[in-house]
């Protein structure tokens, strides 16, 4: 498990022993510091599906011109996370979901950590739609996900999901689809990489939201560039 001072901080800052619990546990399975060396240090980060919040509370506390919101749609979970950050000038907590639309054009970051594969292929679809929408121009996308190969770590992340959700369905959609399904949309990926874990099959992609007076012929263009 990657740590430094600043992560066991935002740790340490959880009053509760059962969710401070879950979060130390989770960093074990969690590469949080590769997600966060992935965010701008300025600007509005909006964090969706964000759990207890110890990723946008390690955020707003490692640069001050974060401005972190995170979003999540379990109220238990945003009280959790609000205790933890109390103090903290430059994050929120807020119970809401993302497909309501209260985010026009003012995002510059956005993230999903393990959101798309609980949900629905559809609401993956309109989420992305909302979280075009929510971006400002320029404004990045970074996603951390579980790929389906290999398909030993693909299992053992299908068995842990089942369990931790009471075998809910689940929805995996695979870097390269989620590349194209991005493209398709008008990002421009700048990267797509897997993280090293011995049983899990992370990967993070980021990509930006392109100038949408740019012609389509000058996206695939970037997208070229971008590799
Ligand atoms: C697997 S958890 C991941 C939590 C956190 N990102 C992490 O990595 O520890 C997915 C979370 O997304 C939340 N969620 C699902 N759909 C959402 C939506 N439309 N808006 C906000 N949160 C959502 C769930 O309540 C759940 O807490």
């Amino acid at each position: 498990m990657k740590m430094n001072r600043d992560l066991a901080t935002a740790l340490a800052s959880y009053p509760l022993l059962i969710p401070r619990l879950y979060n130390y546990l989770r960093l074990g399975i969690l590469p949080l510091l590769d997600i966060a060396e992935a965010v701008p240090q300025f600007g509005k980060v909006l964090d969706v599906g964000c759990g207890y919040g110890l990723l946008d509370i390690y955020l707003a506390k490692t640069s001050s011109q974060r401005y972190v919101i995170g979003s999540e749609l379990n109220s238990k979970r945003v009280r959790v996370a609000k205790q933890a950050a109390c103090g903290i000038e430059n994050v929120e907590f807020v119970q809401e979901d993302l497909l309501r639309g209260q985010h026009v054009g003012d995002i510059n970051c956005a993230i999903l950590v393990d959101l798309l594969h609980h949900i629905s292929y559809e609401r993956q679809q309109a989420l992305i739609a909302a979280i075009w929408e929510a971006l400002a121009v320029g404004g990045t996308l970074i996603v951390k996900d579980m790929d389906d190969r290999p398909a030993f770590k693909y299992y053992i992340n299908l068995v842990h999901d089942k369990l931790m959700t009471g075998f809910d369905k689940l929805s995996f959609i695979s870097a390269g689809k989620l590349r194209a399904n991005l493209a398709a949309r008008g990002f421009v990926v700048h990267s797509c990489r897997t993280l090293p874990h011995p049983f899990y099959a992370h990967y993070l992609l980021t990509c930006k939201k392109a100038d949408s007076n740019l012609s389509s012929r000058d996206v695939v263009h970037l997208q070229e560039v971008e590799g």
